[in-house]
């Protein structure tokens, strides 16, 4: 894998100039598979957009947002609805890209039939599996992975108690994965979660989810790591990549599955600044680890961003403004991808070698540390002085995060 991935390397280094033409060219140079975005329906009838989601220079793979969640696809019992799902699978079809399908089993976007529901262990693993079973034949051959299970894992790495849980108990992990596997046994069955960018305990519980999985005889082939990230709290590359590896030495493949970086708003010239060197470390955290294959954004435009929605206050998340304008982050990407935008690449094979050991950690900006972001850790510059509502916790000697 790693002699691959240095001829790779080599061969790209020799290429000319368009082998960094934008992020999945990039990205591919690097030895990566993709660079992706998310996308679905409701955006698709913006014929700007969709002529950039379509551009396969910067995205070789999309993922739908919601259209194949459960709610989406089973949202009566037994009754199955493929429709907006299928119009995301097309489009990568259409578009030569490859389909991250998300997701199987998650505990919200479910329907209440499901959430509600009186179930005994029995009837409800028969629901689970009758659920993964239909949506994962309806795909079948058509997605490169499956997020079979999505956010399992409570902060302090325990268990969610979602009524899988509850109900099932930890056993519903790896019969999930058995059932995707026995429906498409061509997939990358992914577990995917947030906040397992750095060390501590929830990305300690997601090992032993790998772990779990596999104990039972089912397979499991990726985690990915969601990366729902905050400008200036982002990890330094090394520390980025130390995680991945993490994973990827219980024998899984790893990705960036929902990457955003959301700030404070109003954006400034300043905040820009720091967000493409997040966007920089996190890309280059992936090419530094063999088992990483891919980078997708969640979307691609902040006109279409969930964060403003979801986090009051906060976004300018993505790498291209509200008017499909390229921010300063598309370039941090292409620099962590190791391309150039104006320049050739031909130092794309020592960059490959030296980023877990010439990026120095990133420093947060002076002021308060937003909740989940790093405060403190072994070698950390950073603020140490959690936003109010959080506490600066200590998971190890070499991470603190407010929490
Ligand atoms: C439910 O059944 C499964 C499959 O037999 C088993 O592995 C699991 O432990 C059971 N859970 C409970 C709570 O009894």
């Amino acid at each position: 894998m790693v002699h691959l991935r240095s001829i790779l390397a080599a061969l790209a280094a020799t290429a000319p100039l368009a082998s960094a033409a934008g992020l999945h060219q990039a990205a591919v140079a690097k030895g990566l598979k993709y660079f992706g975005s998310a996308t679905d329906n409701g955006e698709l009838s913006d014929a700007p957009y969709l002529a950039q989601l379509g551009n396969t220079n910067d995205f070789g793979q999309i993922t739908p947002g919601n259209s194949m969640k459960w709610d989406a696809t089973e949202p009566s019992q037994n009754s199955f609805s493929f429709t907006r799902g299928d119009v995301i699978s097309n489009l990568a079809k259409t578009n030569g890209q490859l389909l991250r399908c998300h997701t199987l089993v998650w505990h919200s976007q479910l329907p209440s039939w499901v959430s509600s529901g009186t179930w005994t262990n029995a009837t409800l693993i028969a629901a689970m599996k009758n659920h993964i079973t239909n949506v994962v034949t309806h795909y079948k051959g058509q997605c490169y992975a499956w997020d079979v299970v999505n956010e399992a894992l409570n902060e302090d790495g325990t268990y969610r108690t979602n009524i899988f849980y509850q109900t099932i108990g930890e056993a519903y992990l790896p019969i999930a994965f058995a059932a995707a596997a026995a429906a498409d046994p061509s997939a990358k069955l992914y577990y995917n979660d947030y906040n397992i960018e750095y060390a501590g305990n929830k990305a300690n519980g997601a090992q032993r989810i790998v772990k779990l999985v596999k104990s039972y005889g089912a397979k499991i082939d990726g985690v990915g790591s969601q990366a729902h990230l905050i400008v200036g709290s982002v990890s330094s590359t090394s520390n980025l990549a130390a995680v991945l590896q993490s994973f990827t030495a219980l024998g899984v493949e790893v990705a960036f599955t929902e990457l955003d970086i959301r700030m404070t708003l109003p954006s400034t010239a300043a905040l820009l600044a720091q967000q493409s060197t997040d966007y920089k470390n996190v890309a280059a955290a992936c090419v530094a680890v063999s088992g990483c294959v891919g980078v997708t954004i969640w979307d691609w435009t902040d006109k279409y961003s969930w964060v403003p929605n979801t986090f009051s206050g906060q976004g300018a998340a993505l790498p291209w403004d509200e008017n499909l304008v390229k921010k300063p982050a598309y370039d941090g990407l292409i620099a962590g991808l190791g391309g150039s935008t104006s320049t050739s690449t031909t130092t794309s094979t020592t960059l490959r070698t030296t980023t877990t050991t010439t990026t120095s950690a990133t420093s947060a900006p002076t002021g308060t540390v937003q909740k989940w972001g790093q405060c403190g850790g072994n070698g950390w510059t950073g603020g140490t002085v959690c936003v109010s509502g959080s506490t600066c916790t200590k998971q190890n000697d070499w991470y603190s995060q407010c929490l």
